[in-house]
């Protein structure tokens, strides 16, 4: 099969190297301008991904095509939003897939969103609830810059005011107050439906995992993950001096049927005495 070949109206990312790329829509008779020179768009016209261009200064650009991660971080910002290391765990906590109905709200840029969008595939659906107009036409923009906007449907509104949708596979939470979302996310989710809630302060998770202990989850978890870049070059591999010291909080947790019961920790001696118990029960057997 032919290898594809970069058309008039294709977003491209052109590649100097990995802390100067740009994320560029290819339009015919147009010249994108960098401090290296200029670059005529038409030369990248017919070429195929990952061919080397010139600049008007003779300096060598790459042509790549752009992934997901690269929608997320060159998505034209508004808000804070969720880095790829987040959004890959998020997206693994909450199950969801080819087909998935789910809800998520702050929409904010839609960074979330569109990784989200990606994951649940032109069968499944994202409805995203956002309060704040302006930033929904962003998300919207650049939901269509990465021809992902028909597996979303973008609302308008206050999400702790209720949920519309039923049955949802997950709810997926990066709002400051989540708390006040799970009682309506548990009349919301299928029994055994998920919710996935990002929360950069630890008061935050405080209080949404009290409200998921008191509205039928279990399964209650919350993780940070860190993410250390690595310097690689021979002698001197090791991790680079300055890294995102913090981002967020994912905590993660499932609806069950019966909501009276409680996902508590049980303590060191509780887990002991069940423990004996079991062994007790071995032996008499
Ligand atoms: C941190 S941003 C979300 C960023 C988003 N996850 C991303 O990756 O681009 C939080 C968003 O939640 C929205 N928001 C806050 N409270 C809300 C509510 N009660 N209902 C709907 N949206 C809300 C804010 O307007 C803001 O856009």
């Amino acid at each position: 099969m032919a290898n594809e070949l970069i058309t008039d109206g294709d977003y491209v990312l052109i590649y100097l190297d990995s802390r100067r790329t740009y994320m560029i829509k290819i339009e015919a008779g147009k010249t994108f301008h960098t401090h290296k020179g200029y670059l005529k768009l038409d030369e990248i016209i017919g070429k195929e991904y990952g061919e080397p261009i010139k600049s008007s200064l003779g300096v060598t650009f790459t042509t790549l095509k752009p992934i997901l991660t690269d929608y997320i971080m060159k998505s034209g910002r508004n808000t804070q939003i969720v880095y790829p290391k987040d959004a890959a765990l998020i997206v693994m906590f909450s199950g969801i897939g080819p087909g998935s109905r789910i809800v998520e709200s702050g929409t904010g840029t839609g960074a979330l969103t569109t990784a989200l969008a990606h994951y649940v595939g032109s069968t499944g659906k994202v409805y995203t609830y956002e309060l704040r107009s302006e930033f929904q036409k962003n998300a919207a923009k650049n939901l269509q810059r990465s021809k992902l906007i028909d597996n979303v449907e973008l609302k308008s509104g206050d999400i702790t005011m209720g949920i519309e949708e039923q049955d949802l596979d997950a709810i997926i939470l990066d709002l400051a107050v989540p708390w006040l979302v799970i009682p309506h996310a548990f009349k919301a989710l299928k029994p055994s439906g998920v919710l996935v809630s990002f929360s950069p302060t630890i008061d935050q998770v405080v209080r949404t995992t009290e409200a998921l202990r008191e509205n039928g989850f279990v399964f209650i978890e919350t993780v940070e993950c860190m993410m250390r870049t690595m310097q690689v070059e021979r002698g001197k591999t090791r991790p680079q001096t300055l890294m995102t010291g913090h981002t967020g909080y994912i905590t993660h947790a499932r609806k069950i049927i019966m909501p009276s019961i409680q996902d508590k920790t049980a303590t060191d001696e509780q887990e002991l005495a069940i423990e004996e118990n079991l062994v007790e029960e071995i032996e008499k057997s």
